[in-house]
C-alpha cells in the first residue's frame, strides 16, 4: 500500500484519530491536508490518552515524518503547545514539518471568529478557533503563509497592514476591541526560533515519497457532512474534508490516491448547530452520550447523539469513493434491545434516498428507519469477526449492503489494540 487517506463520513468525531494512529504503524509519511485545530483527535495507547488538534494523529510513531500540509490553517502557538504536551509525555517532536504553503492562523482570526459568532443571527456553533476567518483571508488572497515568516521585516509589514484593517472592522463593525500590534510582534518573535526550522516545501516531498512507493497516509479532519460544498451548508466547516481535499490540500494528482478509508461511527453524533435527522433528544440519546463518552475533545461541548444515518454514509461514499469502511464504537451499542438505522428521509410525504441540498428541507425530514435486534454480550474484547454476536454481524452486513462498501476493520474500544481486522492494511 503506498497511499491511503482516512476521512470522516458523518459530522466528525468518528474515531479517525484512533484509526490513523493504528494505520500509521506502517506509514513513512503522515500528512494533514485541511482544517486546523478545530479538530480533536483522541488516541489511546496502553491506557494513556493523547488529544491532538493540529498534529497528525500518527505523531506518536516517532520514526515516521508528520506533515502539516499546504491546505491546513495552522495556529503556530497551538502547534507549539501541543508539541510541548508530547515532550512532557517523553515523546519526540523532531519529525514534524510545516508546509511553507500552509496558511498561518493568526490571533486576529480567532478573535474574528468569536465576534462573528456572537453577532450572527443564525449561529453555526463553530469551535471559535478562527478556522472560518483564516480560510476567508486565504481565498481573498490576503492570508499570510508560513514562508513569509522567514523574512521577519516582511512578516511585520504584512501583519501591520492586515491588523490595521482587522482592527477597523473589530471596532467599527463588531463593537469589539482593537488588538495590540506591538504585543503581537513580540509574541511572534518569541516563537520564531522554534517554528522556522520546521518550515519546508512539502509538495515535492510527498509526491516523491508516493512515486518511490513509500507508505503515505493522508489524515482527514472533520467529515463529509461538514464539507464546505456538500455538507449541511451553512452549518459546515470551511474546508473540503474529503478525498478530493487531499489533491488540492497537499498537491498530488487524484490518480495517486489508492485506498480511501471512510471511518463510520456505529451511531451518529454532531457538535454545533445544524439539522440532524436521526437525533435522539430523549433518554436514549443521553444514554448513548454517556456510554460513548460523547463530549467534544476541542470544546468540551456535549455531542448531540442519534441513530446511524446511512443516507449520510452513502453521501460520504459518493463524495469520497470509499474503498473501505472502518466501523467504530459498535461496542457502545451493546445492551440496546433494538437498533435503528435511517434508510430514507420523508420530506412532506416524499421519501428521499439522498440528502437534499437545502438544509431547510433536511430540517423538515423525518427519518425512515430499518430496525435491528440488539445484543447483550460484551464485544469489547473480540479480536475476530467470528466472535461477534449474530446481531452485530447482521448490523454490519446491512451497512455493507446499503453502501456497497466493505467493512474491512471494526473498532471495538478506544485503545490502539481494540480492533477486528478483515483484511491486511
Ligand atoms: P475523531 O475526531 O474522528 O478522531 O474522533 P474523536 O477522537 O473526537 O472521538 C472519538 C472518541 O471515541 C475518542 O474518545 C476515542 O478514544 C473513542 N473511540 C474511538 N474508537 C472507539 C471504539 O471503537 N469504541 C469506543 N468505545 N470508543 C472509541
Ligand atoms: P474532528 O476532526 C466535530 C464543527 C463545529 C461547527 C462547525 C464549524 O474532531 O472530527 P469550525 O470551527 O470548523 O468553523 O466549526 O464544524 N466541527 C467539528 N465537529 N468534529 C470536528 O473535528 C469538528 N471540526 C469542526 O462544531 O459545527
Ligand atoms: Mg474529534
Amino acid at each position: 500500500m503506498s497511499s491511503q487517506v482516512v476521512v470522516g463520513t458523518q459530522w466528525g468525531d468518528e474515531g479517525k484519530g484512533k484509526i490513523v494512529d493504528v494505520l500509521a504503524e506502517n506509514a513513512d509519511l503522515i500528512v494533514r491536508f485541511q482544517g486546523g485545530d478545530n479538530a480533536g483527535h483522541t488516541v489511546v495507547v496502553n491506557g494513556i490518552k493523547h488529544v491532538l488538534h493540529l498534529l497528525p494523529s500518527g505523531v506518536l510513531h516517532e520514526d515516521s515524518t508528520c506533515i502539516i500540509g499546504p491546505g491546513v490553517v495552522c495556529n503556530p502557538f497551538v502547534l507549539l503547545e501541543e508539541m510541548e504536551q508530547l515532550k512532557k509525555s517523553g515523546l519526540s517532536t523532531d519529525h514534524i514539518i510545516i508546509s511553507d504553503r500552509a496558511q498561518m492562523l493568526m490571533p486576529y482570526h480567532q478573535y474574528q471568529d468569536e465576534l462573528e459568532e456572537a453577532a450572527a443571527s443564525h449561529k453555526i456553533g463553530t469551535t471559535k478557533k478562527g478556522i472560518g476567518p483564516c480560510y476567508q483571508d486565504k481565498y481573498a488572497r490576503k492570508g499570510i503563509r508560513f514562508h513569509e515568516f522567514r523574512d521577519f521585516e516582511h512578516f511585520k509589514n504584512r501583519l501591520k497592514e492586515t491588523l490595521d484593517f482587522k482592527n477597523k472592522m473589530f471596532v467599527n463593525v463588531y463593537d469589539g476591541k482593537a488588538m495590540d500590534y506591538d504585543q503581537m510582534v513580540k509574541d511572534f518573535e518569541g516563537i520564531r526560533d522554534q517554528i522556522l526550522p520546521m518550515i519546508q516545501e512539502t509538495t515535492h516531498l510527498v509526491n516523491d515519497a508516493v512515486d518511490e512507493g513509500k507508505n503515505v497516509l493522508f489524515e482527514g479532519a472533520q467529515a463529509a457532512m461538514l464539507d464546505i460544498n456538500y455538507g449541511t451548508y451553512p452549518y459546515v466547516t470551511s474546508s473540503s474534508p474529503t478525498s478530493a481535499g487531499v489533491t488540492t490540500g497537499v498537491g498530488i494528482a487524484p490518480s495517486k490516491l489508492e485506498n480511501v478509508i471512510g471511518v463510520v461511527k456505529a451511531y451518529s453524533t454532531r457538535v454545533g448547530e445544524g439539522p440532524f435527522v436521526t437525533e435522539l433528544t430523549d433518554e436514549l440519546g443521553e444514554n448513548l452520550r454517556k456510554a460513548g463518552g460523547e463530549y467534544g475533545a476541542t470544546t468540551g461541548r456535549p455531542r448531540r447523539c442519534g441513530w446511524l444515518d446511512l443516507l449520510v454514509v452513502k453521501h460520504a461514499n459518493m463524495l469520497n469513493g470509499l474503498t473501505d469502511i472502518v466501523l467504530t464504537k459498535i461496542d457502545v451499542l451493546t445492551g440496546l434491545e433494538t437498533l435503528k438505522v435511517c434508510v430514507g428521509y420523508d420530506i412532506d410525504g416524499t421519501v428521499y434516498d439522498y440528502i437534499p441540498s437545502d438544509q431547510a428541507d433536511v430540517a423538515k425530514a423525518k427519518p425512515v428507519y430499518k430496525e435491528f435486534e440488539g445484543w447483550t454480550e460484551d464485544i469489547s474484547k473480540c479480536s475476530s469477526y467470528e466472535e461477534l454476536p449474530k446481531q452485530a454481524k447482521d448490523y454490519i452486513s446491512f451497512i455493507e449492503e446499503f453502501t456497497g462498501v466493505p467493512v474491512t476493520m471494526i473498532s471495538v474500544g478506544p485503545d490502539r489494540v481494540n480492533n477486528i481486522y478483515r483484511k491486511e492494511f
